[in-house]
């Protein structure tokens, strides 16, 4: 049986907040709520990545999304 869930790290640092990186993880929560994700990802929040200069920045399994909005992270989400 193949593991099938998606992992997503969202920076929950100063310059990635600033950027909106906690709207980002609400809007992103409510749409793993329905549809064909319900279920198939978990999400994280990390302390500074050291990226601030492409804040906000997430990680969608083994992809950086630098400059995430929340459109980017569901095409990101889909094609994991
Ligand atoms: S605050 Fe997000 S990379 Fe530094």
């Amino acid at each position: 049986m193949r593991y099938n869930r998606k992992l997503v790290f969202i920076c929950e640092g100063s310059d990635c907040k600033k950027a909106g990186s906690k709207k980002i993880r609400k809007e992103l929560k409510e749409a793993a709520t329905e549809g064909s994700l319900k279920g198939h990802c978990k999400f994280f929040q990390t302390k500074c990545m050291d990226m601030c200069k492409s804040a906000p920045v997430v990680i969608v399994e083994n992809h950086f999304c630098k400059n995430a909005d929340t459109k980017m992270i569901m095409e990101q989400i889909k094609k994991a």
